[in-house]
């Protein structure tokens, strides 16, 4: 491990403007996502749209790293080249997802516990050799009656932990991503003292693991009502309450913080990440690292007419990257949705 060069790498992923397109759904996710446009889940057209994605000329302006799936960091352009080169030349660097999923987590019958560690030391090496600069695992934390579980908050905090040390054993810098989920209707304070319980938790077992923070980046939820509640956050509540859970428990060492959509609309994403960082007064970087709320343009598009519809579909990814670059830097502003090319 060479702490400076997993310094920069981690600096470099939150540099200003810039943020992380997520593209790491695994074969089963890409099922639902793929189901919901009328698109055939066959290797070959997964591998089509990522070339579409990664493919998009002038991306590298608003995206710092694509995170990417087992089987895409192993796939190539219709050219022949290999998708971690492509990136890697145009200046994105390749990331890729290490988890092996949420499973049902055993006495707790609602909660779900994030597998994946077995064999990781070596799976990591082959992905450094593969291209991959950072890596991510994603945890699940859901919110019910009496649920968040300590078991549950304990058992993913100790996995993401043991995770992000062999990831920085093996030069790799670990996104950590503890999802607090947004399905349920629970209120936005619930939302925090789960997040906060979690973050706490997590940091904790990080530090006695020996990882060190200056080479992580957060991948955080925000801190918002549940989908089905009666009230619906706004954004200045989202972004109050989220930077106000962040100080209260992320060292400030930390590279930086990115966020995920969780099924927040497009525009909604982007609004949150714009009021967090118009409103200031946070440690770190905030940017983002959205899936859904990035690409959900991009697949409907492409969705109807894959040959004919390319360059429609990477002017609507070109649009959503800059527009969350924009709210990287708190300059959005939704006047500017008026200017969607799709
Ligand atoms: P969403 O932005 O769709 O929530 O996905 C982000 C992600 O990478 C989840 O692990």
């Amino acid at each position: 491990m060479n702490k400076e060069t997993l310094v920069e790498i981690a600096q470099a992923m939150v540099a200003p403007g810039k943020g992380i397109i997520a593209a790491d759904e695994s074969s089963g996710t890409c099922q639902k996502r793929f189901d919901a446009v009328g698109v055939p889940c066959t290797e070959e057209n997964r591998r089509a749209y990522r070339e579409v994605l990664f493919g998009t000329r002038g991306l590298e302006e608003y995206i710092s790293g694509v995170i990417l799936f087992d089987e895409t960091i192993k796939q190539k352009t219709a050219d022949g080249i290999p998708f971690p080169k492509l990136l890697a030349d145009k200046g994105i660097m390749p990331g890729i997802k290490v988890d092996a999923g949420a499973k049902k987590l055993a006495f707790h019958s609602e909660e779900k516990v994030t597998e994946g560690l077995d064999g990781l030391r070596e799976r990591l090496a082959d992905y450094a050799v593969l291209g991959a600069r950072f890596a991510k695992w994603r945890a699940v934390i859901t919110i019910g009656p009496g649920i968040p579980s300590r078991a549950c908050i304990h058992a993913n905090a100790h996995a993401l932990a043991r995770y992000a040390a062999l990831c920085q054993e093996a030069g790799i810098v670990p996104i950590v991503e503890p999802e607090v989920l947004i399905d349920g209707d629970h209120t936005i304070e619930q939302s925090y003292e789960a997040t906060s319980a979690t973050l706490k938790k997590v940091f904790e077992e990080i530090a006695e693991q020996g990882a060190f923070f200056e080479g992580i980046i957060l991948k955080a939820s925000m801190v918002i009502a549940g989908k089905g509640a009666v009230h619906q956050s706004t954004a200045s509540e989202v972004a109050e309450a989220t930077i106000r859970c962040l100080l209260e428990t992320a060292p400030r060492n930390l590279a930086g913080v990115v966020f995920l959509s969780g099924g927040q609309s497009d525009e909604q994403a982007t609004a949150h990440l714009n009021a967090m960082n118009q409103r200031g007064g946070s440690s770190w970087p905030l940017s983002f690292s959205y899936s859904r709320a990035i690409q959900n343009p991009v697949l409907k598009i492409w969705a109807q007419d894959h040959a004919a519809h390319v360059d429609c579909a990477r002017d609507a990814l070109l649009f959503r990257a800059r527009m969350n670059s924009l709210a990287s830097q708190g300059k959005y502003s939704e006047d500017l949705e008026k200017n969607r090319p799709y």
